[in-house]
């Protein structure tokens, strides 16, 4: 955890792409697009980006709905170019139950130690959804990257299967989950966004994984509004 918040604070990482970057954009913007299939967002669904960073996903959802952002490591924050943010660890929100409408977080499980604590932090402070995408082991490149990096090591054990499982244990109930996308944000070169487009669909070896819940709470609750399709599409996998 140390090295870890080490790691985040260290100047180089000012060296980010920001989120305006043409591949970022592309990054960003195709994935919030598969979100809003699945969960509605207007100006004032309330929104909570864990693990925040300098703003890649913050900068979008700040456009589309009321987005506060929560990151423990100063550096990010000041990078980040939405003010609604706050030092705050993912393992203890210092948030009330049932705060925000969806509860959201991109590339931030592989990098806690004890992902189902922050899991359940996440579920708590939900009234609702849960977004959880993380990088998909099965994808040969993410693979690749996660081996030769040593703070990104423990992406190596997130499969699809993998990110559900922890998912359903804590407290969420999934909705649908899937890999999808072929774009390292932090690599690629723009000349390859035209291609990548083209690569956007669900397959198992998307680079990432996608898991779209419900707090369980709300499961047996008669308020839930899933579309029957996706109830169907998730009792057929069973
Ligand atoms: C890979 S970065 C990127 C995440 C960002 N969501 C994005 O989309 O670019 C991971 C971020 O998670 C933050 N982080 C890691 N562990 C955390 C924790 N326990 N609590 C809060 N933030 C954490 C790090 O400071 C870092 O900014």
């Amino acid at each position: 955890m140390i090295f870890q918040k080490d790691y985040w604070e260290r100047n180089q990482l000012g060296r980010l792409r920001p989120p305006t970057h043409p591949v970022i954009e592309e990054y960003v913007i195709s994935k919030i697009e598969i979100i809003k299939e699945y969960i509605d967002l207007a100006p004032e669904t309330t929104l909570l980006d864990v693990g925040c960073s300098n703003g890649v996903f913050t900068y979008y959802w700040d456009k589309i709905c009321t987005v506060t952002g929560v990151d423990f490591s100063e550096k990010m924050l000041t990078l980040n170019p939405v003010t609604n943010t706050l030092l705050m660890d993912a393992n203890d929100l210092k948030f009330a139950d049932n705060s925000f409408d969806v509860v959201f977080c991109h590339s931030l499980l592989h990098h806690v130690e004890d992902i189902g604590l922050v899991i359940k932090e996440m579920a708590r402070v939900s009234k609702r959804h849960v977004v959880i995408l993380e990088p998909n082991r099965n994808n040969p490149l993410q693979f690749l990257l996660s081996y030769l990096k040593k703070t990104e090591r423990k992406a190596l054990k997130f499969s699809p299967s993998y990110l559900k499982r922890v998912s359903e244990t804590n407290g969420l109930w999934v909705v649908d989950s899937f890999a999808r996308g072929m774009i390292t944000p932090d690599r690629m070169p723009p000349f390859l966004i035209p291609v990548v487009r083209r690569l956007n669909f669900k397959q198992p070896m998307g680079m990432t994984n996608f898991v779209i819940a419900e707090i369980e709470r709300r499961k047996n609750s008669d308020i839930y509004d899933v579309p029957q399709e996706l109830l169907n599409r998730r009792y057929s996998q069973h």
